[in-house]
C-alpha cells in the first residue's frame, strides 16, 4: 500500500506555513483558536504558535500516530494540543462551535488525493457517503463524481464553521473552486473568499495549480472570489464567480460578452461515439482492407463502418481522417440483433469478439443490447458537422464534411453541432471561430483546467446573439428556416427572436 499517496500526505515546509500565517493575520486578524484538522507533523501549529504565542489556543487532529507524536514533540512546552483522530468520524460542528472562542481559524493543508486514487489503492480513507456533490446517473458513473478528498473535507468544515470563523487552507485551485461552486450553487456564498496562488512545484514538488484558500463563515448572496497571483495581497489578478447558473473565470471579461450567455442554444451540442473497445471497433485502412487494433485484417460489410475523426485528429485544428469505426446502432438502445441478417460478416466479427465486448467495464453497457455503443443518435449521421476536441487547451473548431458521401463520426472526447448543409456548417464555423466567441469562452474557462472545453460550456453560447453581434443573423435565420424536419430548432429560434 502506498501510504503517502493514500493519506494525500504532503507535509508543508514550515517557512511556507509562516508566510501563510502572517498573510492570514493581515486578512482576518488574530483568532481566538487555531484548529488544524489534518495536522501532520504540525507545521501550521508551530508557525501559529511562533506568530501568536499564548494569545491564542491551538488544537491539531491527525490520523497518523507517528505524526501525532512528532507534532507533540515539536510543540512541547507550548499550549498546543494534538490528538490522534480520523477526520471522517469527527463532529466538526461541535469541534468548531466554541462559545468563548468565537474567532476560530481552521488552518492547514488537507490530503491531496482523489476518491478514485483511493479506490485504485483499495483504501478505506474515505467518507462513508462520498458522492457529496449529489451527482446522479450518468454523471456519477462517468467520473464527474471524482473529487479530491480535500474538497469533501473543506465542504464539511465550511458547513460547520461559525459566522465569525475563517478557513485558510492549502489545496488545488480546482478544489477551492469546486468547494465555492458547491456553496454558490445553493445560493450561499461566503464572505471574503480569496485564492492566493502558491508554487506547488517548488513547495511540494507536485505539478498542480495550488493556492491558499481563505474564506469565512459569514454567508452572503454575492458569489464571487478574488484571485491573487501569489501570497501577497497586492497581487490581485482577477475575480471569478458564479453568474447565470455557471462558473465564470474572469468576471470583468465576462461582462463584456455576457449577452452571448444564453443558457439555451438553438443548436444542440453533442458528444461523439463511445464504445470503450478501440482495438475492436476502430480500424485503419490499408487499401481496401480494414485493419483492427490487433493488426488483424477484418473482412466485414461497409454498411456499419463510418469514417472516424479522433480528438488527436481535430485537436490541432485539422481534420485528416485516419480511421474508421463500427457503428452498431442508430439510437442508443436500438436492438443490434438485426445486424446478423443485414451484415452477416459484421455480425460474425462481433460474435468472434463477443467475450471481450461483453466485458467492457463501464456500467453504461449493463442491461443494454449486446455490442451497444453510446453517444449515437440521428445527429451522429448528419453529413456536416462543426466539431471541437475536449482534450486540448487550445480552442479550435473544425469543419467536418462528409467523406465519400458518408457522414464522419467523431469520438467521445469530441463535441459537435450537427448541420444540415455545407452553408450552415460554414456559417457556424465562422461564428465559433470569431474573436467574440473566443473572448466569451476565455472569460469562462480557468487557466489551470487541462481540458477547458466541456459540453456544458459549449451549450452556454447563444448562436443567435453571436450571429447578431457579427451581423450574420439574417443568414442564420434563413438557414434554420430551411430545416424542414428540424422543427424544434425553428421554433426555438422564433422564440428567441
Ligand atoms: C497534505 S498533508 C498536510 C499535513 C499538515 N497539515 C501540513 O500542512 O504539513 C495531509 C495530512 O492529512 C492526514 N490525513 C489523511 N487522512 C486523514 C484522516 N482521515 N483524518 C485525519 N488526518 C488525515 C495525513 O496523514 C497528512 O498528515
Amino acid at each position: 500500500m502506498n501510504t503517502k499517496k493514500e493519506y494525500g500526505d504532503f507535509q508543508t515546509p514550515v517557512e511556507l506555513a509562516r508566510r501563510v500565517v502572517s498573510l492570514v493575520e493581515e486578512r482576518i486578524g488574530i483568532p481566538d483558536l487555531v484548529i488544524e484538522p489534518n495536522a501532520g507533523v504540525g507545521a501550521f501549529l508551530l508557525a501559529s504558535v511562533q506568530q501568536w504565542d499564548d494569545q491564542v489556543e491551538y488544537e491539531g487532529y491527525e490520523i497518523n500516530d507517528s505524526y501525532v507524536a512528532a507534532a507533540q514533540e515539536s510543540l512541547k512546552g507550548t499550549t498546543a494540543k494534538v490528538y490522534q483522530r480520523d477526520f471522517f468520524v469527527e463532529d466538526w460542528k461541535r469541534i468548531l462551535a466554541r462559545p468563548k472562542l468565537n474567532r476560530v481559524l481552521v488552518l492547514g493543508n488537507p490530503p491531496w488525493v482523489t476518491n478514485s486514487d483511493l479506490g485504485q489503492l483499495g483504501s478505506g480513507n474515505l467518507p462513508e457517503k462520498s458522492n457529496h456533490l449529489g451527482l446522479k446517473g450518468m454523471d456519477a458513473r462517468t467520473g464527474k463524481s471524482n473529487f479530491d478528498i480535500a474538497e469533501w473535507m473543506l465542504v464539511r468544515l465550511i458547513e460547520a464553521l461559525p459566522e465569525h470563523g475563517a478557513i485558510a487552507m492549502l489545496c488545488k485551485t480546482m478544489t477551492a473552486r469546486r468547494v465555492l461552486r458547491h456553496f454558490w450553487k445553493a445560493g450561499s456564498g461566503r464572505e471574503g473568499s480569496e485564492l492566493f496562488r502558491i508554487d506547488a512545484k517548488s513547495e511540494f514538488d507536485v505539478a498542480v495549480d495550488a493556492c491558499l484558500f481563505v474564506t469565512t463563515g459569514k454567508q452572503t448572496q454575492t458569489c464571487t472570489a478574488k484571485v491573487f497571483s501569489d501570497l501577497d495581497t497586492t497581487s490581485e489578478s482577477a475575480r471569478f464567480g458564479f453568474i447565470n447558473g455557471g462558473l465564470v473565470s474572469d468576471i470583468d471579461a465576462y461582462r463584456k460578452r455576457e449577452k452571448l450567455d444564453s443558457g439555451s442554444s438553438v443548436y444542440t451540442w453533442r458528444s461523439g461515439i463511445k464504445h470503450d473497445a478501440a482495438k475492436l471497433m476502430e480500424f485503419t485502412r490499408n487499401g481496401d482492407q480494414l485493419i483492427n487494433g490487433f493488426g488483424e485484417s477484418v473482412d466485414i460489410e461497409e454498411d456499419y463502418v463510418f469514417p472516424l475523426l479522433k480528438s488527436s485528429d481535430i485537436g490541432n485544428g485539422k481534420n485528416t481522417i485516419r480511421k474508421a469505426v463500427l457503428v452498431t446502432q442508430q439510437h442508443t438502445g436500438d436492438k443490434t440483433s438485426g445486424i446478423a441478417h443485414r451484415a452477416p460478416k459484421t455480425w460474425q466479427y462481433l460474435m468472434r469478439h463477443a467475450e471481450a465486448l461483453d466485458q467492457r467495464k463501464s456500467s453504461i453497457y449493463k442491461n443494454r443490447p449486446r455490442f451497444s455503443i453510446f453517444g449515437v443518435g440521428p445527429y451522429s449521421f448528419s453529413q456536416w458537422k462543426v466539431a471541437i476536441s475536449g482534450l486540448y487547451k487550445k480552442m479550435s473548431f473544425v469543419l467536418v464534411p462528409p467523406s465519400n458521401e458518408r457522414p464522419v463520426m467523431v469520438d467521445d472526447t469530441c463535441y459537435f453541432v450537427p448541420c444540415r448543409s455545407q452553408a450552415e456548417a460554414k456559417l457556424l464555423l465562422h461564428l465559433l471561430s470569431s474573436e467574440a466567441s473566443a473572448e466569451f469562452f476565455q472569460s469562462l474557462v480557468f487557466p489551470d483546467s487541462k481540458r477547458p472545453m466541456t459540453i456544458d460550456l459549449l451549450r452556454r453560447l447563444s448562436f443567435v446573439e453571436l450571429a447578431r453581434e457579427l451581423g450574420r443573423l439574417e443568414e442564420l435565420q434563413a438557414l434554420t428556416k430551411e430545416r424542414t424536419d428540424h422543427g424544434q430548432v425553428e421554433r426555438q429560434l422564433q422564440l428567441v427572436m
